[in-house]
């Protein structure tokens, strides 16, 4: 589905590549979350995948990006945003329209659709995103995350298989972060979405991903299942990303010998792990 091959990019009149050697391999239907510290490389790597890199920012390229087995390189940035949406990190920036409504119809009017297809598209995606009844609002009196909604939703109206969100949560408070990863979830799952998020809370990814991709100093350092890349709790904290405290609480009754089991990524897990191992 995304397909990066020996991808390493040095921004033009940079001195430091932004990514180095970056190589992975995404499948259709996967939910994958990227974390790093900043300046890691995360933004950079979602721009490569939409393709903004090269076709806006110019510098050296080395390597391939695939999407749905078409190399980014020779596909028109049009092209490319019909198969994989991207939800910018500004949000405030890409909402430019005056209402909800608005903004979902200028992406769809953009792509000269047909006026019955516009206006079903518009229903079903409002519906979708649960915010049918903010379609007449204006979008400054929104919240962050009903906006972060809108722009998902305006997003999702062109129908792409691939979801790329730069740090959707940046600006919510933890409820809103839920529900948008709630939302981002949903869509995974019963629409086969192909989800990446750019995440600063590991706790949300580790809950709601299926992969994490942990990036460094332009490297990908781990990447796989949730579970296997948090076993690499002391490797991680090195890197600057700290580990969900049901993670630690997890290795350690493990070093006791207390449980053999997987590790648990969630309080739910965790509070499972504890009964057993205090019943046991
Ligand atoms: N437009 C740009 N021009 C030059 N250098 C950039 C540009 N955008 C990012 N960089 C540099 O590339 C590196 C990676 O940045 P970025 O991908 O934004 O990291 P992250 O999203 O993980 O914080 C950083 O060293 C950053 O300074
Ligand atoms: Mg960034």
């Amino acid at each position: 589905m995304i397909s990066v091959k020996d991808l390493t990019f040095v921004y033009e009149g940079a001195r430091k590549a932004a990514l180095s050697g970056v190589s992975m391999e995404i499948r259709q239907g996967g939910f994958v979350g990227v974390i790093g510290p900043s300046g890691a490389g995360k933004t950079t790597l979602l721009s490569c995948m939409n393709g903004i890199i090269p076709h806006h920012f110019k510098g050296d390229y080395y390597g391939s990006v695939k999407i749905c087995g078409k190399d980014t390189f020779d596909c028109s940035l049009t092209e490319l945003s019909l198969v994989a949406g991207t939800v910018f990190q500004d949000v405030d920036g890409m909402l430019i329209n005056a209402t909800v409504e608005d903004e979902v119809l200028y992406g769809l009017e953009n792509f000269g659709l047909p006026k019955a297809e516009i206006a079903a598209r518009l229903e079903e995606v409002l519906e979708e995103v649960g915010i049918a009844g903010l379609r007449r609002r204006s979008i400054s009196t929104l919240s962050g995350g009903q906006k972060q909604k809108v722009a998902i939703a305006a997003v999702l109206a062109l129908r792409p298989q691939i979801l790329l969100l730069d740090e959707p949560t940046g600006e919510l408070d933890p409820a809103s972060s839920r529900l948008v990863f709630s939302l981002l979830k949903r869509l995974n799952r019963e629409r086969g979405i192909t989800v990446v998020a750019v995440e600063q809370k590991i706790m949300l990814l580790s809950e709601f991903a299926s992969e994490l991709a942990v990036m460094s100093e332009g490297r990908l350092e781990f990447f796989g299942p949730v579970r296997e890349v948090l076993r690499h709790s002391e490797e991680l904290e090195k890197i600057g990303v700290n580990c969900p405290r049901v993670v630690a609480l997890s290795r350690e009754l493990e070093k006791r010998g207390l449980t053999a089991g997987t590790l648990c990524v969630s309080v739910d897990e965790a509070e499972a792990e504890v009964r057993r191992v205090l019943e046991g």
